[in-house]
């Protein structure tokens, strides 16, 4: 008989990976406490914006095989739970907030039929799924803990769950990994490399592998400030010693920095847990690349000041992008959000537009004002900025937007719109560490 699968916690990552792993023809019940999300699943409307996933959701739904709950009875007679559920940065401090994982695994612990595998996909400090299985083993010995990170990026949610570039599996025993290498065949069959780890190795790979890209993204933004005060150009250099491939040219796009619901807190968590280790020092330079990615919004703030002056309360700024990333509706520390709160606490008229973010943003700033359309973001603009590299915002119709501002100014905070066009179309260009031509 095929294995039974649940997915506690059905967020992002959660509805994604029961949405997927149904599509393998899977048998999956997902759970989660908030039942207005569960009502929406099970109607088949997506609680948040993922390309394509709507449609694999409603596609597997109507298959039978995929279910939402509200209730853990829902899961007694699973062979392995999937644990899904967020690990946000705590209120206080830097350290990740683990109060849901802790709750889920109390709760499932009385769920669980005799050698049921839970295994656990949050992003969770190293340590934590050894004490995770001390609780689960007290109420049900007969369970077995195993840990899988998961490394979706939003935007490509089910290409990374179905075609993921490596499976690793932290396990105790040949038994745990054998079930998942059964749960994960057909990811197999296709070539998928595996990587066999124990419990504190499987969790560090995926702080260690976040911890790599915000460096990344951090050390060319650092090239963006040396890059300005020298007059060079950070998009030829970050090309130029990208074509190495020890380097690659991924991840090097430099611009306002990253945001969104991982890279940043799992960084601070990261730096929160090797204090606790005694590794402090190791991870200091982790401090560094948060500093660098906070000042990169700064950055975009003095140079409004710079191109409009100071007298912000008199100028009004339109903000193009409100998501952390394109193709997303996520507004989790966008730093395109940030700025334009900034600027709206320093006086600025802040118009904000997104094509997918809205409604998120408004909740989280309702005083910025939101416009429905690019053009009635854009009228009577002092200053555009370009914050979030929507495809949208690169086929603009560039002279007749540039009847609509009061000045033909842009700032491209992602560097990614073609300068010479918009330069051409007779505006003003400014971008993060470039100079200006
Ligand atoms: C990230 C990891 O990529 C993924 O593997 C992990 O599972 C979750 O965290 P995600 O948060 O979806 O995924 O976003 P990602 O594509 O990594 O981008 C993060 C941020 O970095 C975004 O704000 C993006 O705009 C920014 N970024 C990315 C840059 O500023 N420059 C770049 O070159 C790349």
């Amino acid at each position: 008989m095929r294995l039974r699968l649940s997915v506690i916690g059905t967020g992002y990552l959660g509805a994604t990976h029961a949405a997927c792993m149904s599509s393998l023809g899977y048998t999956v019940v997902g759970i989660d406490s908030d039942s207005e999300k569960i009502a929406l699943l099970n109607s088949g409307t997506l609680p948040f914006y993922e390309p394509g996933l709507e449609d694999l959701l409603k596609e597997q739904l109507a298959t039978g095989r995929l279910t939402f709950s509200t209730e853990f009875s829902a899961l007694d007679d699973v062979d392995v739970h999937f644990l899904c559920v967020g690990t946000p940065q705590q209120k206080q401090g830097l350290a990740a907030d683990l109060t849901y994982v802790e709750s889920s695994i109390a709760e499932l612990s009385h769920h669980l039929k005799e050698g049921a595998l839970v295994v656990g996909k949050s992003t969770v400090p190293v340590g934590t799924a050894q004490k995770l299985a001390t609780t689960l083993l007290a109420n049900a010995p007969q369970s077995d803990l195993a840990w899988n990170p998961e490394f979706l990026r939003e935007g490509f949610a089910i290409e990374d769950t179905l075609r993921p570039n490596r499976l690793v599996v932290g396990v105790t025993n040949d038994r745990a990994e054998s079930i998942l290498r059964e749960v994960y065949k057909p990811l197999l069959e296709i070539g998928t490399p595996w990587i066999r780890a124990d419990l504190p190795t499987a969790e560090l790979v995926k702080v260690a592998a976040n911890s790599f890209l915000a460096t990344k993204i951090s050390f060319i933004n650092a090239m963006a400030e040396v890059c300005e005060a020298a007059g060079a150009d950070v998009t030829v250099l970050a090309k130029a010693i990208g074509y190495d491939p020890r380097i690659g040219n991924k991840f090097l796009q430099a611009g306002i920095g990253f945001g969104g619901g991982c890279l940043p807190k799992d960084i601070r968590a990261f730096m929160a847990r090797a204090d606790e280790l005694g590794a402090s020092q190791a991870l200091e330079f982790l401090r560094e690349i948060d500093s660098i990615n906070l000042r990169a919004r700064q950055r975009v703030i003095d140079v409004v000041r710079k191109l409009i002056g100071d007298d912000l309360d008199k100028k009004t700024i339109s903000v193009l992008g409100a998501a952390f990333k394109p193709e997303s509706d996520d507004v989790r520390d966008s730093p395109a959000l940030d700025i334009a709160a900034q600027l709206h606490a320093a006086g600025a008229t802040v118009k904000v537009h997104d094509p997918k973010a809205m409604q998120n943003a408004k909740k989280r700033f309702p005083s910025l004002i939101f416009s429905s359309s690019v053009e009635e973001c854009l009228t009577e603009a002092d200053c555009v900025l370009h914050l979030t590299e929507w495809r949208e915002y690169r086929q603009l119709d560039l002279k007749r937007i540039k009847d609509l501002v009061k000045y033909p100014l842009i700032v491209d905070g992602r560097n990614s719109l073609d300068r010479e066009a918009w330069q051409e179309a007779g505006w003003k260009f400014h971008a993060l560490g470039r100079a200006d031509t």
